[in-house]
């Protein structure tokens, strides 16, 4: 028996990546998986179900409320209920490492409405499908970046604040209703869009291997855990919490 049999999911930003990771790894244990990204998630989706997993693909776009609207609908109609989020869509691997005043004000805003917007939209298509039953796991995706305090990427680190805090207050909102919110704060992680960009000015990469305890490259399959206890009954007793995983680079 899976620690998610049963369990319907929506990973946004799955079609690659992290999120690819997470949705490959909630089928395996059990669960319906909705791969919801801009990009087209077929492969992803042939992958799980060649594995012999449910999955479909349910193109959406996190930063426009109808499109979120949609992927909740779609997903009920196709599963019949909902009860795990992951908020994984960024902007992320797409954009320039710059200096806070070489940032324009347009790549400030599109930063905002997907990371930090779509967050909010995400959630607030999901939980009236979550209160129908009383139960739901929602885990925000941040960054251990902002424990340290990282230079040249203050459009992305300051959304991954906001996801945060998110996390802490919403948490208050919908204890009521069963729904636990928590939040994954990942290292530098080799996922394939990270190993393509080489030329990220001051990345946090080497600077975290430097002061990591466990001196080695954090990989995609080392979230996989945190990810598959906070969307199972076994963290059903956690919420609000911020699951840390950079091998020992910061404390909170
Ligand atoms: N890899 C790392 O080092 C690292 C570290 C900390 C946190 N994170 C976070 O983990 C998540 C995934 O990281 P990744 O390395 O796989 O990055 P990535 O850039 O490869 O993946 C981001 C995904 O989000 C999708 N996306 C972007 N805008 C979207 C939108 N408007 N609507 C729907 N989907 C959209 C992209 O198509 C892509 O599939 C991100 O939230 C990122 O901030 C990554």
């Amino acid at each position: 028996m899976g620690r998610v049999d049963g369990r319907v999911a929506i990973v946004t930003g799955a079609a690659q990546g992290l999120g690819a990771t997470y949705a490959r790894a909630l089928a395996r244990e059990g669960a319906k998986v909705v791969i919801a990204d801009r990009d087209k998630g077929d492969a992803v989706v042939n992958e799980i179900r060649s594995s012999g997993g449910e999955a479909i693909d349910i193109p959406t776009d996190v930063s426009q409320e109808a499109a979120t609207l949609e992927m909740v609908s779609k997903t009920v109609e196709a599963f019949g209920r909902l009860d795990i989020l992951i908020n994984n869509a960024a902007i992320f691997t797409a954009v320039e490492r710059k200096a806070f005043d070489e940032i324009s004000i347009a790549e400030w805003d599109l930063m905002h409405s997907v990371n930090v917007k779509g967050t909010w939209l995400c959630c607030r298509a999901a939980v009236p499908e979550m209160r129908k039953h009383k139960y739901g796991k929602i885990i925000n995706i941040s960054t251990s970046r902002i424990f340290q305090g990282v230079p040249y990427f203050l459009h992305y680190d300051s959304t991954k604040g906001a996801v945060l805090a998110i996390t802490r207050s919403l948490c208050k909102e919908l204890g009521d209703d069963g729904i636990r919110v928590n939040c994954i704060a990942p290292g530098s992680t080799m996922s394939e869009n990270v190993l393509k960009r080489t030329n990220w000015k001051g990345s946090g990469a080497a600077v975290q291997l430097q002061n990591r305890m466990i001196k080695r490259e954090e990989m995609p399959d080392d979230l996989v855990g945190a990810v598959i206890f906070l969307s199972s009954a076994e963290s059903d007793f956690v919420t609000g919490q911020t699951m840390l995983i950079d091998g020992g680079v910061s404390t909170h």
